[in-house]
């Protein structure tokens, strides 16, 4: 058991039961000045203010004035990658467009054959620097996708890498398989779907979720269709849809019952009724707009039709090569005029529930894991995401 106190600010408190918030919801969050948290076993146990504090014993910690808030859960990351593109990003100065980088063979399939090249124990290494580096800046939760295999024994490489970072590190990892992250080298279009299906069972045994980039250029929505309707049971669908055109991904991911759907730079308001009274959670990824100079999502619209919105990184090597959760919550507020609190909700009980797991994750609420932030002084949530490159974090609890 231990104690914080003198806590400044205790943000992001929710009552038990709200997996999500959605429309007006989603610009509130409980907050508790000059208060205490106790965590027992690993749990947020209760908390209260400071006024009436319980005796503190030998585990405890004075928190200074800081702001203790639920870590950031990072619901969409592509950090199992080999090597990098920084020769691509000459490219992309030099005028090239992602669809022109990716024609001329670069991209996710340059990413590829590194990581066909790499020893598993090496792509592991590789991959844990970029754990680290998001847990260091408060992510307690993340998802990792594969999809930069595009063959079956790479794919199955990356999954199994997945699954070593899941069993290494304190945070909560979950697992994707994106096969379908673009057609494999010496395949054809068809050849390459069947591949991907017949992946599935095999994938079934190491990932959590099943995705597909639905998107101009890369799947259809047939493609889509078939790839979820064989993973039905197997794997729940998480899509990326929208980024590069208006593609069809938001309604098929939604007629597959999709956890999330992702991207979402291209939006009519035919998406944001699609997804209205469903469990479909719509997810934003600020970095890639900033790093593609894509729209940046109709986050706002999203919201005020009624919908719950989250945030993530992203972070991959070819759109965002960034998994700074702070970054993101600060682009939510200035490119996507989300309100401080609506960005913080967006990276942590919507962006939890965007990877299945905000029963545990995303809120200050008694019986979730205590996965947590503790800034230094004076920190409130407006600031965090206004002076959002300033050092700020003093502890990541876990
Ligand atoms: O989410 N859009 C598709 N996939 C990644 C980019 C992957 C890459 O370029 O390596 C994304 O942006
Ligand atoms: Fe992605």
């Amino acid at each position: 058991m231990s104690l914080i106190y003198n806590i400044g600010i205790l943000a992001g408190i929710q009552p038990e039961g709200v997996l999500r918030v959605e429309g007006k919801e989603q610009g509130e969050t409980g907050i508790l000045e000059n208060a205490w948290l106790r965590i027992d076993d690993g749990r947020i146990a209760d908390f209260g203010p400071m006024s009436v504090m319980p005796g503190p014993d030998r585990a405890s910690l004075d928190a200074c004035g800081g702001m203790l808030m639920p870590g950031f859960c990072d619901s969409h990351t592509h950090i199992v990658y080999a090597g990098s593109r920084d020769g691509e990003f000459l490219d992309k100065i030099n005028g090239l467009s992602y669809e022109e980088i990716a024609a001329r063979g670069g991209g996710i399939l340059n990413s590829a054959d590194l990581l066909n090249r790499t020893l598993e124990d090496d792509l592991y290494a590789q991959s844990m620097v970029r754990v680290r580096e998001m847990m260091s800046k408060g992510t307690v939760a993340m998802e990792i996708k594969s999809g930069y295999g595009l063959n079956p024994d790479a794919e199955m490489k990356m999954l199994r890498v997945i699954r070593r970072i899941k069993e290494t590190v304190p945070a909560a990892v979950k697992s994707t398989f994106l096969g379908a992250h673009a057609i494999g080298r010496g395949y054809s279009h068809k050849a390459y779907v069947d591949a991907v299906i017949g992946m599935i069972p095999e994938a079934a045994k190491w990932a959590d979720f099943i995705d597909v980039f639905c998107d101009e250029g890369f799947f259809t929505v047939e493609d889509t269709d078939r790839i979820l309707t064989a993973a039905k049971g197997l794997l729940e669908p998480k899509i990326h849809a929208n980024e590069l055109a208006v593609s069809g991904g938001v309604q098929v991911g939604v007629k597959h019952g999709a956890l999330s759907v992702d991207h979402l730079e291209r939006t009519t308001d035919a998406e944001i009724e699609v997804l209205k009274g469903t469990g479909t959670m719509p997810t934003m990824l600020p970095g890639s707009s900033f790093f593609l100079g894509l729209p940046y999502g109709r986050a706002k619209d999203f919201i005020k039709a009624g919908l719950g919105v989250a945030l993530a990184s992203d972070y991959n090597p070819g759109s965002s090569p960034c998994g700074d959760m702070r970054f993101v919550m600060a682009q939510g507020c200035i490119k996507m005029r989300l309100t401080p609190i609506e960005a913080f909700n967006a990276v942590t009980l919507n962006s939890a529930y965007a990877m299945g797991i905000s029963k545990d994750y995303g809120s200050i609420t008694p019986g979730k894991k205590a996965a947590l932030i503790l800034t230094e002084p004076s920190w409130d949530l407006t600031r965090m995401a206004y002076q959002y490159h300033t050092p700020c974090i003093r502890k990541v609890i876990q």
